[in-house]
């Protein structure tokens, strides 16, 4: 069925360019579907998000719904679209770092998604730390630890066999710090080709996007509109929403569109890949317009790197490794990594 929802050409949507020749479209379609969008609602977005030109999918195995997108994927590529026009990445999830389980579970994703190889590859975080969907805030991993770098290193080696294998073409990080990143950009043989970071208009994090840019890493942003729909166990009272603050709402008012489309805008013209989720046709289109529409003014630019408020919406407290802990530790607050 085709549905008339409206397409731009995937040609007119920004490239950024990686080693090697490889071009990531400049956004991409979050699937995680926060623990309350049931597998086909995303699997079906992702196929009107492709018929409306998308062509960049954020998976992971922890969505528990790659086999769905998977079947999604196999017709879009049936019906025309080129592989090497799509691009695809999946994430290894934090129960499968032992050295022993990373091809298998690598080897799962790209059996579900239906592809004989991945665009790119993550360690969905840097902690082996795992939970059950839908846990509460207070939910701990009895077996959690804290970041060991060699045991990462292990884990990546495992990364950096398949890009040799020439079953992922790029492989990256996820949830990492500047200290992490650092020690392995000193240790790896295949370096990480994007680093995906929570960023929004309310979280820029400056010195960790210098960073990796300065390193020719490409950030890809998650949560690049607030996160509106985020489990309960990623809310606190704190939390700011980016899509009602007046800088936002009054650049949204000039161009005539929801807020949510500016946060993309701002994100791609900043220059990191923003990975929007929807299930709605309409904020599907509007936000691959975002990338192709009538741009944010330098004013607007600026205005927006003045809101930032360091409010990190993922905590990530589930992950943490011992009692006592703020969540803050996860995020090496000091610059160092914080000690076990
Ligand atoms: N690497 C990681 O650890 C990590 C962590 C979190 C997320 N991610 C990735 O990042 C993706 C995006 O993050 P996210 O899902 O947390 O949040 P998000 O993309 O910031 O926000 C998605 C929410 O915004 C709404 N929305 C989207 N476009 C809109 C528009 N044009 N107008 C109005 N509302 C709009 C959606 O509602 P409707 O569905 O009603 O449109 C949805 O509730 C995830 O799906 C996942 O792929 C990665």
């Amino acid at each position: 069925m085709t549905l008339d929802v409206g397409r731009i050409d995937p040609a007119l949507v920004p490239q950024r360019q990686l080693p090697g020749g490889g071009r990531m479209p400049g956004i991409g379609l979050g699937t995680f579907g926060s623990d309350h969008a049931p597998a086909d609602l995303v699997a079906a977005a992702v196929g009107t998000a492709l018929e409306m030109g998308y062509r960049h999918v954020d998976c992971a195995s922890v969505y528990r719904n790659e086999a769905e997108i998977g079947a999604v994927l196999e017709t879009a590529i049936r019906g025309g679209i080129a592989r090497d026009e799509l691009w695809v990445t999946s994430k290894l999830w934090n129960d499968k770092h032992a050295v022993a389980d990373v091809a298998p579970s690598f080897e799962r994703s790209l059996r579900d998604l239906r592809l004989d190889y991945l665009d790119l590859y993550l360690v969905h975080w840097p902690f082996p730390n795992t939970h059950e969907p839908g846990v509460d805030v207070g939910s701990r991993d009895s077996n959690a630890k804290p970041y060991l770098h060699d045991r990462y290193m292990e884990t990546w080696g495992e990364l950096e066999k398949l890009v040799e294998g020439g079953l992922v073409r790029y492989i990256g990080t996820s949830n990492m710090t500047v200290p992490k990143l650092r020690l392995l950009l000193r240790d790896a043989r295949v370096r990480p080709a994007a680093n995906e970071m929570e960023l929004h208009p309310h979280f820029q994090q400056p010195e960790l996007f210098e960073f990796v840019v300065g390193e020719g890493i490409v950030p890809i942003g998650y949560s690049p509109i607030g996160s509106p729909a985020r489990p309960e166990r990623d809310r606190t009272p704190e939390d700011s929403v980016d899509i009602e603050d007046p800088v936002i709402v009054a650049a949204a008012e000039r161009l005539g569109v929801h807020p949510a489309v500016v946060c993309v805008k701002w994100a791609i013209q900043r220059g990191q890949v923003p990975i929007p989720f929807s299930t709605r046709p309409s904020n599907l289109l509007a936000n691959l317009r975002a990338s192709v529409s009538e741009p944010l003014t330098e004013a607007e630019m600026a205005a927006i790197a003045g809101i930032d408020r360091n409010c990190r919406l993922i905590k990530g407290q589930v992950f943490m490794w011992k009692a006592g802990q703020s969540w803050e530790d996860l995020w090496d607050p000091s610059g160092e990594i914080t000690p076990p």
